[in-house]
């Protein structure tokens, strides 16, 4: 634990992006280390809300020490994230978790893939995953509340699905790499993150096209730091020191190669 930190940072602003939706950014040191696929642990000040709340590093501005999260009010903790202004104080622990191998992507086609609140941490690789061959994004959203898409826009080609239908493909990522795929070469390597059974979706996808792919489990934590196993996913091959199939998504993840955990 000696290397992460949990500090004292500083709310430098905040503001809603769409319905339960909100964007924040974060004046701390943690912002330098911090890479795509990484998260921070979130302090509340609830004290009926005992553990932080892990959320996804969205982008960082390293010379400034600032970062920037969005999240969904999801209960107790990020409603109170909700209320905070300009200029409050909160404890933050990170940067968590091992991130996405950028080094994977070099000279590739890339599909990065992010359903709901999977969206945010792919905001952070698009615009720092450098030397692919082609970039293409995909994100699903319940409705037409498109939140980072025209910021996702500038590091790549973007395609929408939704679930309502109302805006690009209806129905979930899946469905948007069918239309994207008529007649263009297909993914040499994919990143993903969202809802299990996206990512279920994306796994099987992955299979059957023999592609590499990346995903992110934001899967319910509480300690963060592998103390209590209340993260574990089961692996295909044995823990080298445990000699169980067993992993920790806040120590060993939260991203894993698809074909190396089982996920149902
Ligand atoms: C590595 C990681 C990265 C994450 N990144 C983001 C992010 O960038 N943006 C974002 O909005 N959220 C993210 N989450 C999810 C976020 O941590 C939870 O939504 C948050 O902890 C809920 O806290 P709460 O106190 O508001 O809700 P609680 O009051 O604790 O719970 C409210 C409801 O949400 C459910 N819930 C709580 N945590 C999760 C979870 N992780 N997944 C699914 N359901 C949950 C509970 O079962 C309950 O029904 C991430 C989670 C992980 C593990
Ligand atoms: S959340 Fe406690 S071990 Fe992972």
């Amino acid at each position: 634990l000696e290397h992460k930190k949990k500090e004292r940072a500083v709310v430098y602003s905040q503001q809603q992006i769409a319905q339960g939706i909100y964007d924040m950014w974060i004046d701390t040191s943690l912002a330098v280390q911090a890479e795509p696929g990484q998260f921070i642990s979130v302090y509340t000040q609830n004290p009926a809300a005992l553990l932080p709340r892990p959320i996804s590093i969205c982008e960082t501005d390293k010379e400034c020490g600032r970062l920037r999260i969005v999240y969904r009010v999801a209960g107790i903790g990020t409603a109170e994230f909700a209320t905070y202004k300009e200029g409050q104080c909160i404890d933050v622990l990170g940067p968590l978790g091992n991130g996405f191998p950028m080094g994977a992507a070099r000279g590739k086609r890339a599909f990065l893939m992010g359903g709901g609140i999977g969206i945010p941490p792919m905001l952070a690789l698009a615009k720092e995953l450098e030397e692919t061959a082609a970039k293409e994004i995909i994100v699903g959203y319940r409705n037409s509340e498109l939140f980072l898409a025209d910021e996702l826009s500038k590091y790549g080609s973007v395609h929408v699905a939704t679930e309502d239908g109302s805006k690009g493909t209806k129905g979930n990522v899946i469905n948007a790499i069918a239309s994207l795929e008529s007649g263009q070469p297909s993914a040499e390597v994919i990143f993903a993150c969202g809802p299990l059974p996206m990512l279920r979706a994306v796994k099987k996808y992955a299979e059957e096209k023999d592609i590499p792919a990346y995903i992110s489990l934001e899967e319910r934590m509480a300690c963060g730091v592998g103390a209590c196993l209340g993260c574990v996913v089961r692996t295909k091959e044995k823990d080298h020191h445990s000699y169980v199939n067993n992993a920790r998504i806040c120590t060993d993840g939260p991203v894993y190669l698809a074909s190396e955990v089982e996920i149902g």
